[in-house]
């Protein structure tokens, strides 16, 4: 790690990203799929030229993605949104290739316009089969879900409007649960498939992970294709840059309250805000779990929040004012979700290249914060 470059950072490993994108690309060629980066997870578009070396493209959640997706990533562009602003929808109509509806009302209010101007069209589909336990938010097969058309709303009338259809159901999950879904899918809305051009089963694929059953996914992909003669879509966030990242952190003090306390110069409620929501624990470099080693801290963030903590981890000696600290697997749904409460600053952004040179990419400062307000 560099000394030079100032604390809070995000470190991204050229090395490490490159590795996933080799396996991916290796899947979509033996799948004969296609697969984009979904930019929710990952949007540092300075690398996004090295990821369309082996992706075919990027999606998006609304406007602003689906913008920085076509300007900078290139390849195809997709989006989907529970529900488009009838005020954005023409300036979207010019950097998405492929729209996904949520229900068939908005398919009905947007879908002539996306097909008039030449676009794909999908419907995203809820095939209310839920693989994942332990994460309820993370479940868009859950009771009462907004996300995605139910077979019950379906409605046949609407085929003709369609090229695709999406689902997105899975968590960082395996492809088996991958297997157990696609079969409630094909169950319920393999029927409306023939005929179409695609299919999109979305992200939450750990494709990446070493245990990631790639083998399987190759089949389901192939089967779909097989069957329904259609081209197949994977848009992983996660898998593109899991283990690729890291969120370089100083100890600012150290205080003991029936334990031992370090205050960071990270915050988990504003730099890795999932370590509180969804929750988890993120790895540590050289650290143990609580009592694992001879010294254990709570660590937490520098803001007036009670619960700003990252977690309880154990060291070899006691930790100073100054040291480093790294936390690992920090690419993911960190940069994209940082905020500045507190007026806490923004974590900068570096590149690690493959010689393992660091280059400060992006530094933030006080107009960061004071531009979000007014
Ligand atoms: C529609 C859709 N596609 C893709 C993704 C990416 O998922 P992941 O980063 O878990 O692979 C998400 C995540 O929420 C999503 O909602």
């Amino acid at each position: 790690m560099n000394n030079t470059i100032s604390t809070p950072y995000f470190l991204v490993d050229e090395t490490r990203l490159t590795q996933n994108l080799e396996i991916l690309r290796q899947v979509a060629d033996q799948a004969g799929c296609k697969i984009l980066l979904a930019q929710k997870a990952f949007s540092m578009f300075s690398c996004y030229p090295l990821l369309r070396r082996y992706l075919a493209g990027s999606t998006a959640s609304g406007l602003y993605e689906a913008r920085l997706g076509k300007e900078h990533f290139g390849g195809e562009t997709h989006v989907f949104s529970p529900a488009y602003k009838p005020e954005e929808f023409e300036e979207l109509l010019t950097y998405a290739d492929h729209f996904v509806f949520n229900s068939p009302r908005q398919l009905q209010k947007f879908g002539p316009a996306a097909r008039a101007a030449g676009k794909a069209v999908g419907l995203r589909v809820n095939p209310e089969c839920s693989t994942q336990e332990g994460h309820a938010i993370y479940d868009p097969c859950a009771p009462g879900s907004r996300l995605g058309t139910t077979l019950a709303n379906f409605d046949e009338s609407l085929l003709p409007l369609l090229d695709g259809l999406h689902f997105h159901t899975l968590c960082e999950q395996n492809s088996d649960d991958l297997e157990t879904t696609v079969a409630a899918f094909e169950e319920k809305f393999g029927k409306y498939l023939h005929g179409l051009k695609w299919i999109n089963l979305g992200g939450g694929h750990h494709i990446t992970r070493k245990d990631y059953d790639r083998e399987r996914l190759v089949r389901i992909v192939k089967h779909l294709k097989d069957t329904y003669q259609v081209e197949v879509y994977l848009e992983p966030g996660e898998a593109v840059v899991l283990n690729a990242g890291f969120l370089v952190t100083s100890v600012l003090e150290t205080l003991h309250n029936g334990m031992d306390i370090a205050i960071l110069d990270t915050s988990a409620a504003c730099h890795m805000p999932d370590v509180l929501e969804m929750p988890y624990r993120p790895p540590l470099k050289n650290s143990g779990e609580s009592g694992e080693k001879a010294y254990t801290y709570r660590l937490g963030g520098p803001t007036c929040l009670a619960g700003d903590v990252i977690g309880d981890y154990s060291f070899d000696a006691p930790l100073n004012e100054g040291d480093r600290l790294v936390f690992e697997d920090m690419a993911l749904y960190t940069m994209v979700k940082t905020n500045t409460f507190n007026g806490m600053p923004l974590p900068a952004i570096v590149w690690r290249d493959a010689n393992g040179e660091e280059k400060l990419v992006k530094a933030f400062g006080y107009e960061d914060f004071k531009n979000r307000l007014s």
